[in-house]
């Protein structure tokens, strides 16, 4: 099973819509995918239609450990959606007192590495949505994935927040735990504003190594999909924003194709 997390510390960025639709497309290939809602408002879990202030099979129940053994097995929380290969591991909003509760020197910070190692058999990929910011759970997320996609929002003062989830990268890389690979994924690019085109020329500038080769645009789309409550790239998997996450998806299934891309200039 591959782990790929989604996080940045800045709010509104595109991380649950990227989830949402990169899970989309891979259950739509074939490929058995779990998501799994780290963000105690649960915004993955409403799209889903799961309600994260009743739901009582969620991840919290993960972190209830018992002697380091987990309390319940994983598989008992997890939550078929009406997609085919698309499954959901929930939040809810008992979540947000984890960070009292816990610390994540006393070996919190491998519930869900463990948990998901228990789910390997039954998935190809999973896919972990963060709350923005850095806790207990965002650690978890980002000890458990091998890869980490960071959403920056293409407007001014992003580069702000993307700088602050690359120190924390950075902190868990010095506290003897590897940090993951990542790429930066330009989202809500509106070519037509110099906010979009200022801040995708700063980011290729002072990021261009880890930076993905093209961008997500603004698609109103992706609000109405989250409405009716379906992936985009499962509703309309050839409207723009769907071919884009397509492209990213691709990208970050072969990289090495990524890489030949941005040598020559792609996109
Ligand atoms: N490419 C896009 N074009 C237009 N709207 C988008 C795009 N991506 C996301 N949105 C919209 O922007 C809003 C914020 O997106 P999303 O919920 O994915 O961000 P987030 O980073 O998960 O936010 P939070 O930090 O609150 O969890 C949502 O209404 C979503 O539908
Ligand atoms: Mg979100």
């Amino acid at each position: 099973m591959k782990v790929w997390a989604v996080a940045n510390q800045k709010g509104g960025v595109g991380k649950t819509t990227s989830v949402v639709n990169l899970g989309g497309l891979l259950a739509s290939r074939g490929y058995r995918t779990l998501l799994l809602d780290m963000d105690p408002h649960g915004s993955m879990s409403s799209y889903f239609k799961l309600d994260p202030d009743i739901t009582e099979d969620s991840l919290y129940r993960l972190f209830q450990v018992r002697q380091s053994r987990l309390a319940v097995h994983p598989k008992e929380i997890v939550h078929p959606t009406r997609f085919e290969n698309l499954a959901l591991l929930p939040a809810s909003t008992a979540m947000a007192t984890l960070d009292r509760q816990l610390s994540i020197a006393d070996g919190m910070g491998l519930v869900i590495a463990r948990a998901l190692k228990l789910l390997t058999p039954d998935y190809d990929f999973a896919l972990i949505d963060c709350p923005p910011q850095l806790g207990v759970l965002m650690v978890n997320a980002l000890a458990a994935c091998e890869h980490l996609i960071i959403p920056v929002q293409t407007e001014f003062l992003a580069v702000k927040g993307l700088e602050r989830m690359l120190r924390t990268l950075d902190m868990i890389g010095r506290s003897g735990h590897p940090a993951p690979e990542y790429t930066i994924l330009p989202t809500m690019f509106d070519r037509r504003t110099r906010a979009s085109t200022s801040t995708l020329q700063s980011l290729r500038e002072c990021h261009a190594t880890n930076l993905w080769r093209a961008v997500i645009p603004v698609d109103t789309q992706f609000r109405e999909a989250s409405r009716m409550g379906i992936p985009l790239t499962i509703r309309s998997p050839n409207d723009r924003g769907s071919l884009a996450y397509g492209e990213l998806l691709d990208d970050l299934l072969h990289p090495a194709t990524q890489e030949h891309l941005s040598a020559i200039g792609g996109a």
